[in-house]
């Protein structure tokens, strides 16, 4: 059986039966807002805890704009300073956008070619085990080219499995509401998909966190609501989803 690696998000865990299986890259997907950063910087936080090593790459947001809002939410983190001190939290910002000003119609491609490079050396100098990249879907904006960016996407992807840490990519889905997701046609690349979503509907719109896929592993199939608080990614097991936990664990 292939090992686990917590997610440190006791929900989470739960729902994929201990943990992600090593190796696996996996996609959060949610509405703008969801939580996707934080839940990303949780996974890190909590691994770096038990001293692996993690790297959050950003690709949109500035480094320090990530461990402000980590600090301001989860205000019972303690040890965010000490841990990227240490290095076992190292917060990186792409040049991407940089690589990008100034450039003609076709550069995009070969900016999020070299911010692949860069991943991957950093991640080999630094030896992390664990690695967020926040968010991918900037490469859908910036190429265009359909087979450009599926290319792109899966070349990211081959570089993260052959260096076998554990990853979460993050992706903004255009709606927040589960009735109106459409599963994207590149889903099929990663080994995992988690929404983060609004279920309900009008005036009783709760956030809930689902788990779509996850290869070598059983998972539930509950959407569960969830929480952001002080003391991390709070899921919600109602009575109902108790009953089915109680089933399905
Ligand atoms: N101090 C806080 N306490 C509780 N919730 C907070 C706090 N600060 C932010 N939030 C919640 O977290 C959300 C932002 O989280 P986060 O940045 O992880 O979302 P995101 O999905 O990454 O957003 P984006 O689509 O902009 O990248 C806010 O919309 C808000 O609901
Ligand atoms: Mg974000």
């Amino acid at each position: 059986m292939r090992a686990r690696v917590k997610t440190g998000i006791e929900g989470i865990d739960r729902l994929i039966f201990g943990g992600i299986p090593e190796g696996n890259q996996v996609v959060l997907a949610g509405g703008p807002g969801s939580g996707k950063t934080l839940t990303c910087f949780e996974f890190l936080y909590k691994n770096a805890l038990l001293g692996h090593t993690g790297i959050f790459f950003t690709l949109e947001e500035k480094p320090e704009t990530i461990i402000e809002n980590a600090k301001d939410a989860f205000t019972d983190f303690k040890d965010i300073d000490a841990l990227i001190a240490s290095k076992k939290i190292i917060i990186n910002g792409s040049n991407v956008m940089t690589n990008l000003k100034g450039s003609g119609e076709a550069e995009p491609r070969y900016a999020f070619t070299e911010t692949i490079a860069a991943i991957q050396s950093l991640i080999e100098s630094t030896g992390a085990t664990r690695v967020v990249i926040d968010s991918i879907s900037i490469v859908s904006l910036l190429i265009k080219d359909l087979f450009i960016y599926r290319t792109l996407s899966i070349s990211l992807v081959t570089v993260l499995r052959d260096l076998k840490v554990t990853s979460l990519l993050t992706m903004e889905i255009e709606t927040p509401e589960k009735n109106k997701l459409i599963f994207l046609p590149e889903f099929f690349i990663y080994d995992g998909i988690m929404t983060m979503y609004e279920s309900g509907s009008g005036g009783s719109r709760t956030p809930a966190l689902e788990i779509i896929k996850m290869r070598g592993s059983k998972h539930s199939f509950s959407t569960v609501p969830y929480e952001i608080t002080s003391t991390g990614i709070n899921l919600l097991t109602t009575e109902t989803y108790k009953d089915e936990a109680e089933q399905v664990f």
